[in-house]
């Protein structure tokens, strides 16, 4: 069954919504965060690619990737594991695995990156993709502290560059900052918006901020927890840090020892 993002034209607004059909997603980087988007992409239909160094490192990408699937099928098809056993089979066969980044881009309708968090790599990365993909490709990525409008830079694309900016672990949390820079075309932040719903995931747009929007709320409230726990306010985590945004409780109970 596809779910992929289809394309809508809203025709009857002034401000008309148009997304770019995306249907093939290469993700650059099989690690924590990009075995998780490659799972929840090809769990809501996308044909994935998922690009690293290694085959090793893809095998255990696919591995993350299965065990996760197990955790979600134990809980969505525990009385019908046979259902489950086909929902993995399915899932995974949506995900195939790559090397040769050059041949994983020429037919991408978006790619994200989640490689290592270094504006120079993350530069010449994109720098290359925007010499393999397609015109209408989409790029995106995952940093977490680094400048969106910064590795756009390295392309001539910045119209279809933005931030996708997940949350660890992916396949649990909801939450997705989708980022635009002054040169993010509103069609890009559409398709952006919209995938990210596709994957049954809650996106909020922001701009190109240091820290986005989380991460900015997410650094006081530690230092705030510190200081607490300095003052000898109490070793406890204080009521109504677990709805902070992001994993705020859990870094304040890690501060308390709690
Ligand atoms: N881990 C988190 O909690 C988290 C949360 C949100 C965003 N991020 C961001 O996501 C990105 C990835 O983080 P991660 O935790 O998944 O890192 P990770 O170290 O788990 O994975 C990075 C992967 O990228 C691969 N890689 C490095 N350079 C590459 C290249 N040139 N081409 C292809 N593959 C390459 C590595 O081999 C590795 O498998 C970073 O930008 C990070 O800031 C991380």
């Amino acid at each position: 069954m596809a779910f992929a993002t289809s394309q809508v034209v809203r025709g009857f607004s002034s401000s008309a919504v148009r997304n770019v059909v995306i249907k093939n997603v290469t993700i650059i980087g099989g690690g924590q965060m990009g075995a998780g988007i490659a799972q929840v992409a090809a769990s809501t239909g996308h044909s994935v690619t998922l690009v690293d160094t290694s085959d090793d490192i893809l095998k255990k990408s696919i591995k993350t990737i299965e065990g996760s699937l197990k955790r979600v099928v134990k809980k969505k098809f525990a009385d019908k594991p046979e259902a489950g056993e086909e929902f993995i089979k399915k899932v995974v066969q949506n995900v195939s695995t790559s090397t040769d980044v050059e041949s994983a881009v020429q037919s991408s309708d978006l790619v994200v990156e989640a490689i290592v968090e270094n504006l120079k790599i993350k530069q010449d990365l994109f720098s290359r993709l925007d010499k393999l993909a397609p015109p209408h490709t989409i790029f995106a990525s995952n940093t977490s502290s680094l400048s969106i409008s910064d590795i756009a830079s390295s392309t001539s694309r910045q119209d279809r560059f933005g931030g996708l900016h997940f949350f660890n672990p992916v396949p649990m949390m909801k939450l997705v900052e989708v980022i635009g820079t002054p040169a993010t075309s509103q069609e890009t932040l559409d398709s952006l918006l919209n995938f990210s719903k596709v994957l049954r995931k809650t996106p909020v747009s922001c701009k190109d901020t240091f820290g986005f929007v989380v991460n900015r709320l997410l650094v006081p409230c530690i230092m705030e927890a510190i200081r607490l726990y300095e003052r000898g306010v109490g070793p406890w985590v204080p009521p109504g840090a677990r709805q902070c945004p992001a994993s705020c409780g859990k870094s304040m109970q890690a501060v308390s020892g709690g």
